[in-house]
């Protein structure tokens, strides 16, 4: 096996993470040798002793120097300094390893062109759920099966929040200020909790399963801000939990891209992963439904996906960058973002009035929006109640027309919040 010069860029917690497995007496350390790092800060005080590498104040030297074979960039970010340097390394012809899903969802293209034109690849197990190896999943184990869906719950940081939700009974802003107290979620955690970080992990699948190529623009983004401790309750009521989910649904020549808050089937085994664990279902053609669980961040798990990569181009296994499962497929349009066919639940936040619930079931039977279960609870000392329903299977166009209707009437005192329910 040959051996691998590198230049890691990015020492936070993964970058660390992979020195200490370098340094140690695993697989790892007999096949790369470190040679260069870069970091914002080369004074912060870190787990690792990186005083024997070479240091660089330009994260774009390093990606250019002669003396390293593969640029390994843990910075993290659509633009700027990491695709700058990314950029810089494949053209001077040295193979990419990331754990950076924005770059490759916004940009995947554009690198994955670049790396062809210079014969090197781009790796990227560790952009997509820390250390389940969904990626390779697709590429190598499932590369010759018809992909039907993918989905799961991708993003830790709002798996926590909405874990913690449901077992204390506290508020959204509450349990994000606790997860950013507490380090597991960012400073700015918006993209964690919008939706877009799980968006940017379902672009990569997707262009393994479907397209070849990361399209983050044709994935319908939800977060979970909306979610009030009443969704949760009312969800485990009926049998179900609300999970944030990222999911890719090929149908009829039509690929339906989104990430949102879902009721799933409290015997599904989504509903069962806590905290920040990550999940993936795949279903294919001919393997049936395979389920993927493990550890979706930090140090061990993701290090452990870039180490993979790190091995893998050792042994000189060489394959375009995108490729797998989605070659010889046919060409899927964009499904229309609210022709979704399946149950939803709604939450309307009302003035408790009489008569409220007759216009609520007039209107929908008015638009053939059938209902499934009903359910008020009796309100607490405020004037708002909360009025839960789940339908049974219709077209969200419809159900949204119909709720179009209700929020002209005075009752209504907030925008209903719909759910699909995934049994
Ligand atoms: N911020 C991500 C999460 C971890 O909360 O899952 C890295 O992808």
């Amino acid at each position: 096996m040959k051996s691998l010069r590198i230049g890691l860029l990015g020492l936070g917690t993964v970058g660390a993470g992979l020195v200490q497995m370098a340094s140690g007496d695993g697989p790892l350390s007999t096949i790369i040798e470190i040679v260069g790092v870069s970091a914002r800060n080369r004074n912060a005080a870190r787990p690792v002793d990186i005083s024997k590498y070479e240091w660089f104040d330009d994260p774009c030297a390093l990606a250019a120097n002669p003396n390293i074979d593969v640029l390994v960039e843990l910075i993290g970010g659509a633009n700027g300094k990491a695709k700058e340097a990314a950029l810089i390394a494949l053209q001077n012809k040295k193979h990419v390893v990331t754990a950076n899903k924005a770059m490759l969802a916004e940009h995947g293209v554009e690198l994955a062109q670049i790396a062809a034109q210079n014969g090197v690849e781009i790796r990227y197990e560790a952009a997509v759920a820390g250390g389940i190896p969904i990626v390779k999943a697709l590429r190598e184990g499932l590369a010759a099966n018809k992909i039907n869906s993918i989905m799961g719950v991708m993003n830790g940081t709002s798996n926590y929040i909405l874990t913690e939700m449901q077992k204390s009974g506290r508020e959204f802003a509450s349990v994000l200020a606790d997860a950013q107290r507490l380090g597991l979620a960012e400073a700015d955690p918006t993209l964690d909790i919008s939706g877009g970080d799980a968006g940017h992990k379902l672009a990569i699948l997707s262009a393994l399963a479907f397209s070849g190529a990361p399209d983050y623009a044709a994935i319908s983004l939800e977060g979970i801000e909306e979610i009030e401790p009443v969704d949760l309750e009312t969800a485990q009521f009926l049998g179900y939990a609300i999970k944030l989910i990222a999911s890719a649904q090929a149908h009829d020549g039509k690929l339906r891209q989104s990430v949102r808050p879902t009721l799933v089937k409290l015997n599904n085994p989504i509903a069962q992963v806590d905290g920040a664990t990550n999940a993936v279902l795949v279903n294919a053609d001919p393997v049936g439904t395979l389920t993927f669980i493990g550890s979706g961040a930090g140090a061990g798990p993701t290090a452990s996906a870039v180490a993979a990569d790190l091995m893998d181009l050792a042994h000189g296994d060489a394959r375009p960058v995108f490729s797998g499962p989605c070659i010889g497929r046919e060409v899927f349009e964009t499904a229309d973002k609210n022709s979704l066919a399946a149950k939803f639940y709604v939450r309307f936040r009302v003035a408790d009035k009489p008569g409220v619930i007759a216009k609520i079931s007039d209107t929908l039977a008015r638009h053939q929006v059938s209902i499934e279960s009903f359910l008020q609870k009796p309100p607490p000392s405020t004037q708002n109640v909360a009025i839960v329903l789940t339908t049974q299977i219709c077209n969200e166009d419809v159900l949204i027309d119909a709720l179009h209707e209700l929020s002209g009437l005075d009752e209504f005192v907030d925008k209903p919040l719909i759910m699909p329910l995934h049994d």
